[in-house]
């Protein structure tokens, strides 16, 4: 059976850390670091997010502030929130959660936003200094993803990863760290042919294409590790629960290490954005 790769332990190794440098910059400076999050609709998965994210901001000592708008609020409207906490000096984070309302135009909004604010890495100076191999304010879902492949595997270098959905979220940040840390990286996606077949050559195989369970045993040689990025919402024997994009019965028997859905990644994800955050406050600091 595989090595199971704990999310929740590991973030909350990463949110003490996170605790440790919130109590520094009280202390030292008199600093709160400060998460803004912006939710624009109804979206219930989203409410389910910021609510998460707001919740574990205070419980590292944080500020949060939550901005709930409604689903018709106009381009013109978010525009102004944004460049208002982009003037705030006492935000030091601002985070638009994604997707918003078909009407408003999501690049515009992230292209508002200060790149020194901007926590989940998605401005196009950050996705560019990531890509260039410069420091940056990396975006949280694959920087959590490769601090759990680093409770694995000591060194990265020269292994193969297959990184499947090709998101600017995930999948293509995923891929510069990957290279970063010298792996040898396949972007696979819906177009991809034979993707079961580059999967099965991979030492790692991070599944971020956003459909449930399509990753399978046959697409895993024995003995790699599987990072599922996956939340799916499902109804089974009458119940709801959330399964990932890997189909983690039988590929927990031919994997090596596999991070589980849920208490895998997505609590990596919330801890990394905190520690964005004080990563911002800190480069703020006057
Ligand atoms: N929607 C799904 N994941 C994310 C994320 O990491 N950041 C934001 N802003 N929205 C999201």
């Amino acid at each position: 059976m595989a090595q199971l790769i704990d999310g929740k332990q590991l973030s909350n190794q990463v949110l003490q850390k996170v605790a440790s440098e919130v109590e520094y910059l009280k202390g030292e400076y008199g600093v709160v670091p400060t998460l803004a999050v912006v939710l624009v609709g109804e979206d219930p998965a989203s409410q389910v997010y910021v609510r998460n994210k707001v919740k574990r901001a205070k419980e590292a000592g944080m500020g949060s502030i939550e901005y709930r708008l409604d689903t018709e609020t106009t381009q013109g409207d978010l525009n102004q929130l944004v460049a208002q906490l982009n003037n705030d000096p006492q935000v030091h984070g601002i985070l638009v959660q994604l997707p918003l309302p078909p009407h408003l135009d999501e690049d515009e909004v992230i292209a508002s936003i200060d790149p020194a604010k901007d926590v989940d890495g998605f401005h196009p100076l950050n996705v560019g200094a990531l890509a260039a191999g410069q420091a940056s304010l990396v975006p949280c879902t694959p920087q959590g993803c490769m601090i759990m492949l680093r409770q694995v595997h000591q060194d990265l270098s020269g292994k193969h990863a297959v990184v499947v959905g090709r998101s600017n979220i995930v999948g293509k940040p995923m891929m510069a760290l990957l290279l970063q840390a010298d792996c040898t990286v396949t972007m696979a996606h819906s177009r991809t042919r034979d993707i079961e077949s580059l999967c099965r050559n991979a030492d790692i195989v991070v599944a971020a294409a956003g459909r449930k369970e399509l990753v399978n045993a046959d697409w895993i040689k024995p003995g790699a590790t599987v990072i599922d990025v996956g939340i799916n919402a499902i109804e089974a024997d009458g119940k709801r629960k959330l399964v990932g994009d890997v189909a983690f019965a039988p590929v927990s028997e031919t994997a090596g290490a596999i991070s589980p859905v849920p208490g895998g990644v997505g609590p990596m994800t919330i801890a990394c954005l905190l520690l964005n955050t004080t990563r911002a406050a800190r480069r703020q600091l006057a």
